[in-house]
């Protein structure tokens, strides 16, 4: 009899253990991540200044076939700009100018190297970190 209960418990664990560690909603999620989806879901600001605006051309131009629409990010591709990591405190805008005159080596990310990305001037990165920079405070990163 106590062999079954102990049994029974030990069932009882390994039950609960799978239903904690590997939830089925959770492996459903997983398999809906594909390659090229947007990872974070961007709010974007009332309106942009000029500045902002030349920004957003270049970028969608320059970065976002990587980076994604809004700086949201593409799964398996690059990451969101629109992110904490990339807060100014962490990732000044002087960080931006170098991603893009130098490249990045991945560190952060499983998404490989940034290249370094041709035929931008540093007057267009700095249009880009301002527009970057809008959306990140209407999405609460300061
Ligand atoms: C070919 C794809 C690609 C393009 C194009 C690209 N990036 Fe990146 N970028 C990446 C990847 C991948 C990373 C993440 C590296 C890592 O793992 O930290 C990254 C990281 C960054 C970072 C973080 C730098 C740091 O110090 O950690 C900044 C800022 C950035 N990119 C800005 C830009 C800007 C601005 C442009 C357009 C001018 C751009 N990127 C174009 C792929 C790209």
């Amino acid at each position: 009899m106590r062999k079954i209960i102990s049994l029974a418990a030990i069932s009882l664990l390994i039950i609960g253990g799978w239903w904690i560690f590997l939830k089925p909603q959770d492996v459903a999620e997983q398999s809906n991540t594909t390659e090229g989806a947007a990872m974070v879901e961007v709010v974007l600001p009332a309106s942009f200044t000029p500045q902002e605006q030349m920004g957003e051309t270049a970028f969608n131009a320059k970065c976002a076939a990587c980076h994604g629409i809004n700086g949201a990010g593409q799964d398996g591709i690059a990451p969101p700009l629109i992110h904490k990591i990339y807060e100014p405190s962490h990732h000044g805008d002087m960080s931006f100018q170098l991603a893009a005159m130098n490249g990045v080596r991945a560190h952060h990310w499983p998404f490989g190297n940034m290249p370094a990305v041709e035929g931008v001037t540093p007057s267009d990165i700095t249009n880009i970190t301002a527009y970057v920079r809008a959306i990140q405070r209407a999405n609460g990163i300061n």
